[in-house]
C-alpha cells in the first residue's frame, strides 16, 4: 500500500490573519479543518499510512487527527525544529517511511483542493519509471506559478519560474503540489538544511539526468494560499463542484452546522457555510462565504465572498464583499468593507467607521 507525505508547517503567510492562531491546513473549510478532505481524499484512493510534516503551530494537528484511527488511517507527526521548506520537510520525515528503495511514495502539499486521480499518478509514475512524477494542471494565466512544460511522452523538460515576460510562458502547464517519489531519491535530498523542492531538487534531478514525469490532470485544482482562493474553495466544497467525502453533510448551496441558529429569513447561498453555534440575524444575506464557529452575524448584514472569523461579529446592515474578517474581530454596525480588507484578530471596527461608497 503506498505511504503517503503531507507538507502542513508552511507559515500561511499570504493568508494572514486566518493563519494568526491555526496553521493553513487547520482553517475550516465546508465545516471542517482543511486537511479533512485530503486526508479523506488519500483513504479514499487506498493510503493509509500518512506522516505529517510540521512546523508552525505544530502543537495543533495531533490532539485533533490523534493516530488518525477515527478517519480509518494510521497518521503520524514529525515536527521540525527549524522550518526545513518543501524538501527538507520531506527528507526530515524519511526515517518513518516502510516503504523500500523501490516504492512509490506520495507527497502532497497541505494547500491544494484538487479532484487528482491519486491512483492514476501512481500507476502513470509506475509505468513510466520515473524518479519523480508530478501532477501538473493547466491553468489560464500561469504568470503566478511555476511553468513544468513536458515533450509528448509527459517527461518534464524543464523548470521555470515565475515567468516575467510573454516569451518566458512557454506552457500553461504548472506544478499542482502533488508527487510521487521513488523512495531511494528522496533518501538523496541533504538532511538538516532548508531545502526547496521546487527550487532545488527537481531542477537538480533535472540537470542529472534523472527522468521526472508530469501526469496532466485537468479536474478541479485550487490553490488555497490566498483568502480569497480559500473562501472560494471552501464555498465549492458545500455546492459539491469541489470532490471531497469529508463534507458534513449533503452538499448543496449551504452548509449550516449543528448547534448554529440562523434566522428563518436569512438567505444563505453559493456554498455558504454557518459553523458550530454561531448566529445570523433576521434578513442577513450570506453568498459564497464562511462563518467559522461561534460568530455572529446581525440582521441585515449583507456578506458575500468572505470569511468571518471564529467568535467575531459582524454588525448590523454592515456590507462584507472579498473580506477577512480575523477571529474575535468586532465590526460595528454599517460598515462596508471590501476588495480584499483584512481586519485583525480582535481588532474593533467602530460603527459606521468605513465606507466604499457615498451613504447618501
Ligand atoms: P505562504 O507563506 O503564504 O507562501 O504559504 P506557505 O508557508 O504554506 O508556503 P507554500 O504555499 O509555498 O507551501 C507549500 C506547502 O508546503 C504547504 O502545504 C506548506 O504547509 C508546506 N511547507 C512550506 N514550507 C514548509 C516547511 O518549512 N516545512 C514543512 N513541513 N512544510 C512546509
Amino acid at each position: 500500500m503506498t505511504e503517503a507525505i503531507l507538507l502542513v508547517g508552511g507559515k500561511g503567510t499570504r493568508l494572514r490573519p486566518l493563519t494568526v492562531n491555526t496553521p493553513k491546513p487547520m482553517v475550516p473549510a465546508a465545516g471542517v479543518p482543511f486537511l479533512t478532505h485530503q486526508l479523506a481524499r488519500a483513504r479514499a484512493a487506498g493510503v493509509e499510512h500518512i506522516v505529517l510534516a510540521t512546523s508552525y503551530l505544530a502543537e495543533v494537528f495531533e490532539p485533533y487527527f490523534g493516530d488518525g484511527s477515527a478517519f480509518g488511517l494510521h497518521l503520524e507527526y514529525v515536527t521540525e525544529e527549524e522550518p526545513l521548506g518543501t524538501g527538507g520537510a520531506i527528507r526530515n520525515v524519511a526515517s518513518r517511511l516502510s516503504s523500500g528503495p523501490a516504492d512509490p511514495v506520495l507527497v502532497f502539499n497541505g494547500d491544494i483542493l484538487t479532484g487528482l486521480d491519486i491512483g492514476a499518478l501512481v500507476s502513470t509514475h509506475q509505468s513510466s519509471g520515473a524518479a519523480v512524477s508530478l501532477h501538473l494542471t493547466r491553468v489560464p494565466d500561469p504568470r503566478a506559478f511555476g511553468l513544468v512544460p513536458t515533450d509528448p511522452t509527459g517527461r518534464v523538460t524543464a523548470f521555470l519560474e515565475k515567468p516575467q515576460t510573454p516569451e518566458e510562458i512557454v506552457t500553461d502547464q504548472i506544478n499542482a503540489g502533488a508527487y510521487v517519489f521513488r523512495r531511494s531519491v528522496i533518501d538523496t535530498i541533504p538532511a538538516g538544511r532548508p531545502v526547496s523542492v521546487e527550487r532545488e531538487t527537481f531542477p537538480e534531478l533535472l540537470r542529472s539526468g534523472a527522468h521526472l514525469q508530469g501526469m496532466v490532470d485537468s479536474t478541479y485544482w485550487l490553490d488555497l494560499g490566498t483568502p480569497q482562493a480559500f473562501v472560494r474553495g471552501s464555498a465549492d466544497l458545500v455546492t459539491g463542484r469541489a470532490p471531497s467525502p469529508a463534507v458534513p453533510g449533503r452538499c448543496g448551496d449551504r452548509l449550516v452546522l449543528p448547534t448554529a441558529r440562523v434566522a428563518p429569513d436569512a438567505k444563505l447561498t453559493g456554498g455558504t457555510v454557518i459553523g458550530a453555534g454561531a448566529h445570523i440575524g433576521e434578513g442577513a444575506r450570506i453568498d459564497g462565504s464562511a462563518v467559522l464557529d461561534g460568530a455572529v452575524v446581525e440582521p441585515g448584514a449583507v456578506i458575500s465572498s468572505s470569511l468571518v472569523g471564529a467568535g467575531a461579529r459582524v454588525g448590523a446592515r454592515t456590507v462584507l464583499s472579498e473580506t477577512v474578517i480575523g477571529d474575535g474581530a468586532d465590526v460595528g454596525a454599517d460598515n462596508e468593507l471590501q476588495a480584499g480588507a483584512r481586519i485583525w484578530c480582535n481588532a474593533r471596527v467602530p460603527a459606521a467607521a468605513i465606507r466604499f461608497t457615498s451613504d447618501q
